[in-house]
């Protein structure tokens, strides 16, 4: 694999390539130009993938432009992926159902909208060989991310999905909106209190310690061990000293556990998991398959895990160049 400045020297663009790339606002972190080129390389698609930082009110300025110069498709990041919805000439239903939008591709009724997040993260278990089918799933947090997280789980199967979330109405709101999709599974939603929020200072241990509202919630839907899917931005670099749940209570009663962060690679979160002898995951397998998807969705392929721990170790050192 090339690495990233290497590929930046690209001389195969002519007229015939496809534009693709990048509408989000900051973009310039992303490793998704890495990735959509190495991809298109691998694959031989002659396209070429940019990040375009698109200004606060130029959005549906920058969907029509990529209209008029034909390009084959687009990602959606922060902070677009719901406002872009009303741009475009279609939306799969399935990123109806998740309320967000990261893959546009173009059609010749314009562009229309997936929502490949989910998937992408249903490939990530699958790939880290984490089974959610009829098991017990915990998630941390109830923000964009865990919208498709929750619809990967529930189309996989999860039997009880309980939701944590700082603010207990965004988790019901969350629970209501799909249990009306799914209504033979249940969805479960508890607060999670302050002095679970640590700051590698924070909460003390008998604070921790404690019985915890949720604790109790997870005893009565299931003696079981659970699932964790941590969905909160607690814990990303550079605030690292940091996990949404500091009770020790919790991660005894995990036996897997993935986080979508995926700077670091192994978030405090994760650390406490593995102790506690869980399986572990971090989101970096997640981005790759979101990627992946979107690539498929573009160019009417279906991408193999051949690559996949190439492109891992490239999306790594593209994060921590
Ligand atoms: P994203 O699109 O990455 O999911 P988001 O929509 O802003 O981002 O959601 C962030 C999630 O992290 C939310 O669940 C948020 O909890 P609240 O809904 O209560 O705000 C959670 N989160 C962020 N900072 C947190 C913190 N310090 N403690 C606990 N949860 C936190």
């Amino acid at each position: 694999m090339q690495n990233i400045d290497s590929k930046n020297k690209y001389t195969g663009i002519n007229t015939a390539t496809r534009l693709a790339g990048l509408l989000g606002h900051p973009v310039g972190h992303s490793v998704s130009p890495y990735l959509q080129n190495a991809l298109a390389e691998k694959y031989g698609i002659n396209m070429a993938y940019l990040g375009f930082d698109i200004a606060e009110g130029q959005l549906e300025n920058a969907v029509k432009g990529g209209l008029a110069m034909n390009a084959i498709g687009f990602n959606v990041t922060v902070p677009y992926k719901k406002d872009v919805m009303k741009l475009l000439a279609g939306v799969d239903p399935a990123a109806e159902k998740i309320g967000a939008v990261n893959t546009l591709k173009l059609e010749p009724d314009g562009y229309h909208g997936y929502n490949t997040d989910m998937p992408g993260f249903g490939r990530a278990l699958d790939y880290a060989g984490i089974s959610v089918k009829d098991r017990n799933v915990v998630m941390i947090g109830a923000g964009g991310a865990a919208n498709a997280v929750l619809c990967a789980l529930l189309e996989k199967g999860a039997k009880n999905v309980l939701l944590l979330n700082r603010t207990v109405e965004k988790a019901e709101a969350l629970a209501e909106r799909f249990r009306n999709y799914y209504p033979d599974s249940r969805i479960f939603t508890s607060p999670l209190t302050e002095t679970e929020i640590s700051t590698g200072t924070g909460a003390s241990d008998e604070q921790a310690s404690g019985i915890e509202p949720y604790i109790r919630t997870m005893d009565s839907i299931s003696p079981d061990k659970w699932l964790a899917i941590q969905c909160t931005s607690v814990g990303m670099s550079p605030k690292t000293g940091a996990a949404p749940i500091e009770c020790r209570d919790f991660y005894e009663k995990i036996d897997a556990a993935f986080d979508i962060i995926f700077n670091p690679e192994e978030t405090l979160f994760l650390r406490k998991a593995k102790d506690a002898g869980a399986v572990t995951s971090n989101g970096l397998g997640m981005l790759l398959f979101q990627g992946i998807r979107s690539f498929e969705i573009w160019n009417d392929i279906e991408v193999d895990d051949n690559f996949v721990e190439e492109l891992l170790s490239g999306m790594r050192d593209a994060i921590h160049k």
